[in-house]
């Protein structure tokens, strides 16, 4: 089969379209025709950082069919239309097939495209598991995503208005319109104001991209109010993690989520797609021989949503 090797560590020029062998399924996994993957910083953050797949391929999200299943499967057969995430189980999706454990799978509904598909594991649950689960998003409270314009903040845009929040949306000229599109009720261009500065107050700060001091964000929290960081430069991370715990003395929280994908995410994701309440945004298409071209596009960080690769 083709796939994406990622030969060496260093930049995406490293990831090289060649033949592979084909994957075979142990007894608890499903082999699945990829259609469509998606990239994400996941892909290119773990090869600056050295930690690279067993089998070298990078590729989470996934959309693909069934081609066969091992022995001790339950949930899939042959032919089933199937997403996923697999970065929790050695990624592989950057190529014609790949396999995967049936926990990281759910039957993709037929009204969704497979570019969707893949479009929605890691951005969808990042940015759910940071409002519904760390951040405890409540209808009317007042919002603030930081960083809207990219895979996980036009989700995150899309579900605080599911959620019922009042959205105050952060992101650059270019991306002004779109974020508007999506349901934010107020948006802010970062080239032209400092949303830290202002008299707004949120409930909820979700900080997806750009760096911004934590003290800054903790101004602008009402008590009560809780930051949830999940992106942005690794220094900015790193403080996150670091200094969160020390800043959440007091009634104000600051916190650093690790999404984790599961099917039951998976499919609440999903059957917001298929009923039409949020949908994927989809920037860019590449081909499966273009992966380098699409990381590098991903790697300047400012994609317009999600960048997906077209396999089959
Ligand atoms: N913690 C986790 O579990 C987890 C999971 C997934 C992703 N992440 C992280 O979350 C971040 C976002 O991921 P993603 O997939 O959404 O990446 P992405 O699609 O590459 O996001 C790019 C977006 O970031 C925006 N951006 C860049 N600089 C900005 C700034 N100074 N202020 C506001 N927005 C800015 C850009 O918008 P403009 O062009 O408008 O600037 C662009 O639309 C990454 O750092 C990623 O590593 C974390």
């Amino acid at each position: 089969m083709k796939a994406v090797v990622y030969t060496k560590r260093g930049l995406p020029d490293k990831l090289i379209y060649r033949d592979v062998e084909k994957p075979c399924p142990g007894d608890n996994e499903v082999l699945i025709k990829i259609v469509a993957v998606s990239a994400n910083a996941a892909d290119f953050r773990s090869m600056s950082m050295g930690i690279i797949p067993k089998k070298r391929i990078f590729g989470a999200d996934i959309a693909g069919r069934v081609e066969s299943v091992g022995k001790n499967i339950r949930l899939f057969k042959p032919g089933d239309e199937v997403l996923g995430d697999l970065a929790r189980y050695g990624f592989g999706g950057f190529a014609e097939y790949a396999v995967a454990p049936e926990k990281a799978l759910i039957l993709k509904p037929a009204k969704i495209s497979f570019e969707e598909a893949a479009a929605l594991p890691m951005a969808g649950i990042t940015a759910l598991q940071a409002m519904r689960d760390k951040g405890n998003i409540q209808e009317g409270q007042k919002v603030l995503i930081a960083g809207s314009g990219g895979g996980v903040g036009t989700f995150a845009v899309q579900l605080a208005k599911y959620f019922g929040a009042e959205v105050t949306a952060v992101c650059s000229s270019k991306n002004v319109e779109q974020t508007g599109s999506l349901g934010a009720d107020h948006v802010i261009d970062y080239t032209k104001e400092d949303f830290t500065k202002s008299d707004r107050r949120y409930d909820l700060i979700l900080a997806v991209n750009g760096n911004r001091p934590l003290f800054a964000y903790k101004r602008i929290l009402y008590p009560d109010g809780i930051y949830v960081m999940i992106g942005g430069g690794l220094l900015q991370i790193f403080k996150s993690i670091l200094f969160g715990w020390l800043m959440s003395f007091g009634s104000k929280k600051m916190c650093f989520l690790t999404a984790k994908s599961n099917q039951k995410d998976l499919e609440f994701i999903a059957k917001l797609v298929e009923d039409g309440k949020i949908r994927p945004v989809i920037d860019r298409r590449y081909s499966l021989d273009k992966t380098a071209d699409a990381i590098r596009y991903l790697r300047e960080g400012h994609a317009r949503g999600k960048v997906v690769i077209n396999v089959g």
